[in-house]
């Protein structure tokens, strides 16, 4: 059983600012009845145990921010995860990073605080009308020990377009990527070990103040959580397999599509769980406009690969513009590779030599197959195909810092 106690936690962060200063016991009058006591969580998908012992001095400082913070003696953990055998599941880690925003628009001073559920009014924009958009992005430990972040101002970007997309307060790039450098920091422990997984980091932005007739909500909040993940699929790096869905559609022109807004997820669930009850990993969407032109997967971008060629449907609005696609499309290129965004009509996967998946939670997933019209397409033998893998090595490279960083997307914290 690892075992680290937060000061050790501390001492290994890599920001010179994260234990300089002292948090001012008592500037939180109301944290002053919190007593000690002990958080159990137990994951049911996973094997991991924690005992998280946290007392009234440890809560006063974990609201404070976190370059302002020296976490004290008293607080005991214990850590026990079969790092091995990380999926993509939910795990509770030590803080989140809660941010609120109200009628004037200003962002007040986010503040970490203990993992734990949110307080919202049941009439609260997000849970009534859908207002709220996340994003995903990753952390990786290098084997010196450092913590590389990937290309986070690239997420705090898109999650402005879905701001103003759901008429939300937009969030400033250095304010998001400061928010989710901290929040990193303060979970650091949970990063997995170095080719063991990633830690992932969601942040949300959501209508959190009440409404009742169809409006925008009154007040706004950002918030991070971060999880310690592994493959996405449980099929890891092995083929997935795909279903072309010809009733159900993802986004329309003039929808919402192309930001990340939670309903968009909502409205895949019902295909997903029926093409995973038939032994597809997933479904691949088409245009809702002729049914004819490849969209994306529930959660990730689709490539073709034919020769030296690679295609991938171009951005119009109904297609998330994915942080991976956007990098593997740059990578593909200074590699050598053509690659095409264009209209990717369904019958070109008849054609293709390999198909692969791109998304921050699948990075780069090859297809081993393809159900089309009742015809069963086959890539790379089913096995993975000698480009995706070519580009797998050399992004996951530079993601865990194992390459030099040649394209600058990686960020040191
Ligand atoms: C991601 O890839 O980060 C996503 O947000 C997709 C989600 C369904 C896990």
């Amino acid at each position: 059983m690892a075992s680290l106690s937060f000061d050790q936690l501390v001492a290994s962060s890599s920001n010179p600012d994260f234990s300089s200063t002292k948090c001012r016991l008592g500037s939180y009058p109301s944290y002053r009845g919190f007593h000690s006591h002990s958080l159990q969580a137990r994951s049911s998908q996973r094997p991991l145990r924690r005992t998280f012992f946290i007392n009234q001095q440890a809560a006063f400082c974990a609201r404070a921010d976190v370059a302002a913070v020296t976490l004290p003696n008293e607080i005991k953990s214990s850590l026990e995860i079969d790092w091995d055998n990380l999926g993509f599941g939910y795990h509770e880690t030590d803080f989140i990073y809660v941010s609120k925003c109200g009628p004037d628009g200003e962002w007040n001073k986010g503040e970490l605080e203990p993992f734990g559920p949110l307080k919202l009014s049941p009439s609260a924009g997000i849970l009534n009308y859908g207002q709220g958009i996340f994003e995903g992005l990753k952390a990786y430990k290098t084997e010196d020990d450092r913590v590389l972040l990937f290309r986070p101002e690239e997420n705090a970007m898109r999650m402005i377009v879905g701001a103003d997309r759901l008429c939300m307060p937009t969030l400033p790039v250095n304010l998001f990527v400061q928010a989710v450098k901290q929040t990193v920091l303060a979970n650091k422990r949970w990063i997995p070990p170095p080719g063991k997984g990633s830690l992932y980091i969601r942040p949300i932005l959501m209508g959190s103040g009440a409404v009742l007739g169809l409006a925008p909500a009154p007040e706004y909040t950002f918030v991070i959580f971060v999880a310690p993940v592994g493959n996405y699929f449980k099929e890891g790096l092995a083929p997935i397999h795909l279903k072309v869905e010809n009733t159900y559609h993802r986004a329309a022109p003039g929808g919402t599509g192309g930001v990340k807004t939670v309903g968009n997820y909502a409205s895949v669930l019902k295909t997903q769980l029926n093409a995973k009850k038939h032994g597809f990993s997933d479904v691949l969407y088409l245009d809702a406009v002729e049914n004819k032109y490849l969209e994306e997967v529930s959660s990730c971008n689709i490539f073709l690969v034919e020769g030296n060629k690679l295609a991938t449907p171009q951005l119009k609005g109904t297609i998330l513009p994915g942080i991976t696609r956007k990098s593997v499309i740059e990578l593909a290129k200074s590699r050598g590779y053509e690659v095409e965004e264009r209209p990717v009509s369904v019958d070109e996967l008849r054609s293709a030599d390999e198909v692969f998946c791109t998304g921050t939670a699948v990075v780069i997933s090859p297809v081993g197959s393809i159900v089309l019209e009742g015809d069963r397409l086959e890539y790379a033998n089913k096995g993975v195909g000698k480009v995706s893998q070519e580009l797998y090595a050399a992004l996951t490279s530079i993601q865990m810092g194992k390459a030099a960083d040649t394209m600058g997307w990686t960020k040191e914290i």
